[in-house]
């Protein structure tokens, strides 16, 4: 899929993707090294995979470094810019070692501002749309201060990103530290986790096996999903945007659905004879989710382009080659549904 990457010509630089073996990290490093930057890819492996950077592997600008963010790091040469993508964002995922994702969350953070801060070189945060936990005020601006339930099973993962921010506008205050701050919204693509428990994921691969689509509640309550493109455009906006815009800043994409309405739409664009299964909604989930991007616009000039079926097409085809390849065999499974040439050639394009 090409898009217009609206960000100027800027000299090569050194950056640190930490996180960079996962979903959205994999992809900022593949739009980095595009720009002929040097990319230090630092990641423990815990969500991530060597798959998702393998072809990047013998590419003379990147090196991967396995590494935990919750012990510090030390990094010879110059470093310009650290992107901080490390932490596990799925619930299943960050629900698994409690403990062990808060310290990701803060002791992460602390290592990589120590290090920005020693190497002088600018740092982007991914915090997340959870900061505002089950929110209270529809549609949510950056203003609003959220509403997390701070012992629940979610908290862990909440509070340890709203004290990621926390530090990160400490630093800024306290050493003058370049930073910024993107709150992610739900976002979608090539290369998310297959069984996380993720919305997008999980109904085209059911839909893709033939499986029931287990929508938690009624399907009603709401999200919007941005296309990992539009967002990866967005993060790389705000690293390159001038000092004075610190965030916090949403990115996500505002077109609010209903989760039975994504799950309609994915059984169309597989044209699965899958059927609904409805299950009780898990504790703490969130009701509505939809991100305010005024501020975005306004200081970045980002607005997501691709259009919901767009970026299912493209995801669809990524998980038809996954199972494909895995499909487990036996007398009750359908075998998949083979990716069209269009949606190969899309999920080749990524
Ligand atoms: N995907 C979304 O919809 C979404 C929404 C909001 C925020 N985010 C944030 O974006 C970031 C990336 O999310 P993703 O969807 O790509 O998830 P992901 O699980 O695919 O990527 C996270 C990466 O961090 C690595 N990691 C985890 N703990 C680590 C540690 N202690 N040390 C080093 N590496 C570690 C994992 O191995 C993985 O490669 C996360 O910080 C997440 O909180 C994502």
């Amino acid at each position: 899929m090409t898009i217009q990457i609206s960000i100027p010509a800027r000299r090569s630089l050194r950056t640190l993707v930490a996180g960079g073996a996962g979903f959205i990290g994999s992809h900022i490093c593949d739009t980095l090294l595009r720009r002929g930057d040097t990319v230090v890819c630092i990641d423990n492996l815990h969500t991530g995979s060597l798959r998702n950077i393998r072809p990047l592997l013998n590419h003379p600008n990147f090196s991967f470094i396995e590494h935990d963010v919750r012990e510090p790091l030390d990094l010879e040469g110059r470093l310009d810019r650290v992107y901080n993508l490390a932490c596990p964002a799925s619930p299943p995922h960050y629900q698994q070692d409690p403990v062990g994702t808060m310290k990701t969350c803060v002791l992460g953070t602390l290592n990589l501002l120590e290090l920005a801060r020693e190497k002088s070189a600018r740092i982007l945060q991914a915090s997340t749309s959870e900061v505002y936990g089950d929110p209270e005020v529809h549609p949510q601006p950056e203003t609003y201060v959220g509403h997390v339930n701070t012992i629940g099973p979610r908290a862990c993962y909440d509070e340890g990103k709203r004290a990621a921010e926390t530090l990160m506008f400490d630093y800024q205050r306290m050493y003058g530290l370049d930073i910024k701050v993107a709150r992610i919204f739900n976002t979608y693509g090539p290369r998310m986790h297959e069984n996380d428990g993720r919305v997008v994921s999980n109904f085209i691969v059911q839909a893709l096996r033939g499986a029931p689509i287990t929508v938690y509640g009624s399907g009603s309550q709401t999200r919007s999903f941005c296309f990992v493109d539009d967002l990866v455009r967005g993060l790389e906006m705000l690293m390159e945007s001038p000092a004075s815009v610190t965030g916090p800043i949403n990115l996500g994409n505002p077109h609010e659905m209903s989760i039975e309405a994504i799950a309609r739409e994915v059984l169309a664009c597989t044209q699965s004879a899958s059927t609904l299964e409805f299950k009780p909604l898990p504790v703490d989930d969130p009701k509505r989710r939809k991100p305010v991007i005024t501020t975005a616009e306004r200081l970045l000039g980002w607005r997501p382009q691709i259009p919901l079926r767009k970026g299912l097409e493209a995801t669809i085809a990524y998980f038809a080659l996954e199972v494909a390849g895995r499909a487990p065999s036996g007398p009750n499974r359908r075998p998949p549904r083979r990716p069209g040439r269009a949606q190969l050639a899309l999920a080749r394009s990524q």
